[in-house]
This record gives structure tokens, sequence and C-alpha cells, in this order.
């Protein structure tokens, strides 16, 4: 594919791709700047939507500007450019997260992923009760392998370690709804469509666990959250422990890439997916989220992963508003 030129309309493109990314508590932290002169796309964090009490360190905003910055370089090989991406590109100014230059030859194919482009729009969140059926090996191997390529860890738990998991979910999602500034940030981000293009809107946010399965997040603190009667969740759910090697800005940022990467391709595999960050928001019980069976790694997020509805679309700001 011969690159197209890069005026306006395809900036559009490429920035409409990257804020379909998803970002905690639909905080959309980034904003997009082109350097004409370079042929370059740089993403700064956006820290007017910082959430200080959740997310003290901007872990979680490196993770959602991650998974944002690698729709942008798939979108980019979609146009026929190769996508070159640094991390953290200038040391003199820390909001620059990532920039990606857009090279003349023909994107590699490993940038270009198939059929990888076009879930960019079908990924939602699903915060539905999933069916047992299981994930095939097969796929297992690709997200994994998915993972690594962008620099991230996914293990698998077996059903004890998944428990214990859910349970230090459990236990954070107690301590964050009795947590008046938490509780009172993740309130402010349910929101109606329309408006502002921020936030969660109510219909998205799915039932509770009426047999206390799955913790998921009560993020109006009032139960039921969205008047949708409590339902039976899936009896084991399938989870994967998304991690790092250390734990830096640049791995946040890689961890981002590599949950957007994995899934992208569960979209593609008609794979629905809920994330579970509450237990990584509390220091202790982050580090009681490691196996130390894996070593010494740090734990990014949860992904629950299964066969089931697709989720309610979120609203976005414009790709105009998220440029300059
Ligand atoms: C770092 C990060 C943490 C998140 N944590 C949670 C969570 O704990 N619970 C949850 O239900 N959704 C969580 N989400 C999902 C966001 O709420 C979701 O991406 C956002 O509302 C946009 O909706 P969409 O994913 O359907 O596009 C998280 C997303 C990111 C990127």
């Amino acid at each position: 594919m011969t690159p197209a030129t890069l005026d306006a309309a395809v900036l559009e493109d490429l920035v409409s791709a990257a804020v379909a990314a998803p970002s905690m508590h639909n905080t959309q932290p980034w904003r997009f700047r082109l350097r004409p002169e370079t042929h370059t796309v740089e993403i700064r964090a956006a820290l007017d939507r910082e959430l200080r009490a959740e997310d003290p360190d901007g872990r979680g905003l490196h993770l959602s500007v991650g998974a944002a910055v690698f729709n942008l370089r798939l979108a980019v090989a979609h146009h026929g450019w190769e996508p070159v991406l640094r991390l953290l590109p200038d040391r003199h100014e820390p909001q620059l997260l990532a920039s990606v230059r857009l090279a003349g030859r023909r994107p590699s194919p490993a940038a270009a992923e198939p059929g990888l482009y076009e879930q960019i729009w079908r990924r939602h969140t699903s915060r539905s009760p999933f069916s047992p059926r299981p994930l095939p090996g097969p796929l297992w191997a690709e997200l994994v392998d998915a993972a690594r390529v962008e620099g991230a860890l996914l293990h698998l738990p077996d059903l004890d370690e998944t428990r214990r998991l859910l349970d230090l979910t459990y236990e954070a999602e107690a301590r964050t709804i009795t947590d008046e500034e938490r509780r009172q940030e993740s309130r402010r981000w349910i929101r109606s469509h329309g408006g502002t293009g921020l936030g969660i809107p109510p219909e998205a946010l799915g039932p509770q666990d009426a047999a206390g399965r799955l913790p998921m997040r009560d993020f109006t603190a009032l139960r039921p959250p969205t008047g949708q009667p409590a339902r039976d969740f899936e009896q084991h759910p399938q989870l994967a422990v998304l991690a790092t090697d250390h734990d830096h800005p640049a791995d946040w940022l890689r961890a981002g890439l590599a949950l957007q990467h994995v899934l992208l391709l569960a979209t593609r595999d008609q794979v629905r997916a809920s994330l579970l960050h509450q237990a990584v928001e509390w220091p202790d019980l982050r580090w009681m989220l490691r196996d130390p069976r894996s070593g010494p790694e740090h734990v990014q997020l949860l992904i629950r992963l299964g066969y089931g509805p697709e989720g309610a679309p979120t609203p976005r700001r414009t790709a105009s508003s998220a440029l300059g």
C-alpha cells in the first residue's frame, strides 16, 4: 500500500483511532500534536484529567495512553506508513509520553497486523456475565505472545489463584467505596452520553453479581448502580494478569500497549473483556496480587475474558478536540 498524504482528514482518522482506546473511567487523558516537519505525531498526558485520588502516580493514566498509542500505531500502518514509536522521547518533558513517526516506507507485516485495525471500533468493555465456555488454548497463547511482543507479561492464573485475586479485588472495592475521596472521584466520571464526551454512561456499568463471584466496580457507590437487577456471573471467571518486569513510566506505557493488543485480538475472536483495576490502586493489595511463582513482577491490571454480550459504547471527545 502506498502511504496516504498526511492531510487534515488522515490526521483526524489517526487520532479517531487512537481515542477509541479504553481509559480509566473514560477520562481520555491524552492530547495529540502533529509535527509536520518530522512527520511525527506526539502524545502528551492531559493532566487536567488526572485521577488524583485513585491514580496518584499516574500509572493508570500511562496505561490508558499506552492503549491509545497502540491504536495510533496500528492506524498509521493501516494508512500505509511504517510507524516508528518512541516512548518518553524527551526526558526534559515528562508529559510527552510518546511519539510516532510516520516513515515513508511500507509498513512491516508486524505493524499492520491483519484484521486488527477494524476491531478498534468494535471493542467495548463488557461488564455483563459471560458464559462458561473456555477460551481456546491457541487464543490464550496468542494473547500471551502479544503482551510479550509489547514488552509486558500475561499470566493465566489457575482456579485457586483466580479466587485469591478476586478476593483481593473485593477487599479493594470495599475500601474504595468507604473512602470518601475515591468514592467521589469515581462518581464524578459517571456521565450520560452527549455532554462532554467524557466519562462512563450509566448504561455501560452493567449489573452487580448476585452470587458475589465477581467484584465489579461500583462506580456510583450506590447499589445497584444502574437500576439493573443483580445477576449471577460466571462460576469460574477467566482472568489474565497483566504484569511488567519493572515499574517505571515506560513500563506502564508498555503495559498499555500490551493491554490494547490483547483486547483487539480478543475482539477479533468475539471474546469480550472487562478490567479489574481496583486492587492495583492500593499499594499493599497490589503487592499481594503478585504470584511469587512468576518471579519479581509488578502487576498492572487484571483482565477478565469470556463470551457474552458486547459492551455498550462509551462517548469520546472528537479527534479535533484531542489535537493541540
Ligand atoms: C487502566 C484502566 C483501568 C480500568 N479499570 C477499570 C475497572 O476497574 N473497572 C471497570 O469496570 N472498568 C475499568 N476500565 C475500563 C474503562 O472504564 C473503559 O475503558 C472506559 O469507560 C471506556 O469504555 P470502553 O472500554 O467501553 O471504550 C479501565 C480502563 C483502563 C484503561
